[in-house]
């Protein structure tokens, strides 16, 4: 396997470290500014000693190192700032990943691609789009890393350990994103049996404003120990063929009544990339917020270079 991670910043050269320590494959840094990516491919390195795993990581500045990538994560791009939404993030990056995209059609036309980059969900479209790989094999990440937020706020509301709960978010990375209660369980028992409705409207509100709370408090970025360790999840999930159920973005052909748009929803992971879309069974009102959340994305697509 090969892999390379576009993009040497605060979350693209975290996902190689985690990525590599797992021997997932061979692992190829890049990042447009110079030497940046050999700076931090070194240090990257260096930790192998204290984590007593042999891994190498390669790095670049030139895109044709990607060349017959099995899998490409593209962490490429402007991260917010204070009081900026994502969706802000359209203008400069969507010329960044059309660019991208064509190298990768040029360079990786086999790989598997996972869009990082924010507003996720139009970016993955983008990429989709100027790629013209197959829906299965460009995919999102976001609601996986809305959902490991939702399950640590959880945890801290009930002490019970974050590994033993099970939550569901869908929609966009963005405002529209949609914690779902009642496809949550913690250790396999039903989230109402441990909170009361405010408390848990009270937990779905925090998890939609957890990434602009980290930014506040960041000053300048935007958060990444998580986002990493979600993006190499996904890796894994695809590289290890392990048919795991994890939310992503994906092309919607019909499936809860959407089409020609990204948005998170839960897919089964392998080795061909997206294997199924899950259809959850969502109650009249989780299929209007849905619904709601896709139309927000309608108007930033058409704005698509
Ligand atoms: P960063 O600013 O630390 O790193 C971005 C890197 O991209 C920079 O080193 C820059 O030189 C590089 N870059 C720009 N254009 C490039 C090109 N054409 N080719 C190669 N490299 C290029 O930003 P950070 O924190 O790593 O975030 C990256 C992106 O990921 C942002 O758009 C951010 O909003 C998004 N993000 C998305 C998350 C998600 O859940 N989907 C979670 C966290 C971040
Ligand atoms: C987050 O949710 C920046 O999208 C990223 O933290």
């Amino acid at each position: 396997m090969k892999i390379s991670v576009i993009g040497a910043g605060n979350v693209g050269s975290l996902a190689a470290l985690h990525i590599a320590r797992q021997d997932l494959g061979e692992v190829v840094l890049l990042d447009i500014a110079g030497a940046l990516a050999r700076g931090k491919a070194l240090d990257l390195e260096d930790a192998c000693a204290h984590l007593r795993v042999p891994y190498r990581i390669a790095a670049s500045d030139n895109i044709s190192c990607i060349q017959d990538s099995d899998i490409i994560v593209i962490t490429a791009g402007f991260a917010r700032k204070p009081g900026m939404t994502r969706e802000e993030l359209f203008d400069k990056n969507s010329q960044i990943l059309k660019d991208l995209s064509s190298a990768i059609k040029k360079h990786a036309p086999g790989s598997i691609v996972i869009v990082v980059t924010n507003p996720l969900d139009v970016m993955t479209y983008l990429v989709l789009r100027y790629t013209g790989f197959a829906p299965a094999k460009v995919l999102g990440m976001g609601v996986s890393l809305d959902a490991a937020r939702f399950s640590n706020l959880i945890s801290q509301a009930t002490t019970v350990p974050a590994q033993d709960i099970e939550a569901v978010v869908v929609g966009t990375h963005g405002e529209g994103m949609l914690p779902l209660p009642r496809f949550t369980y913690v250790k396999g028992i039903a989230l109402d049996e441990f909170l009361d409705d405010a408390q848990v409207q009270l937990l779905c509100q925090k998890t939609r404003e957890r990434g602009k709370e980290i930014v506040s408090f960041l000053g300048t970025g935007s958060a990444f120990f998580a986002p990493s360790l979600c993006i190499a999840d996904l890796v894994s999930a695809i590289a290890k063929d392990q048919k795991r159920t994890i939310g992503v973005s994906t092309l919607l052909r019909g499936e809860y009544g959407l089409k020609n748009i990204c948005i998170g929803v839960p897919c089964i992971l392998g080795k061909s990339g997206i294997e199924k879309v899950i259809e959850l069974k969502l109650n009249a009102s989780e299929t209007a917020a849905l619904t709601q959340s896709a139309e927000s994305l309608r108007a930033l697509i058409t704005r698509i270079p």
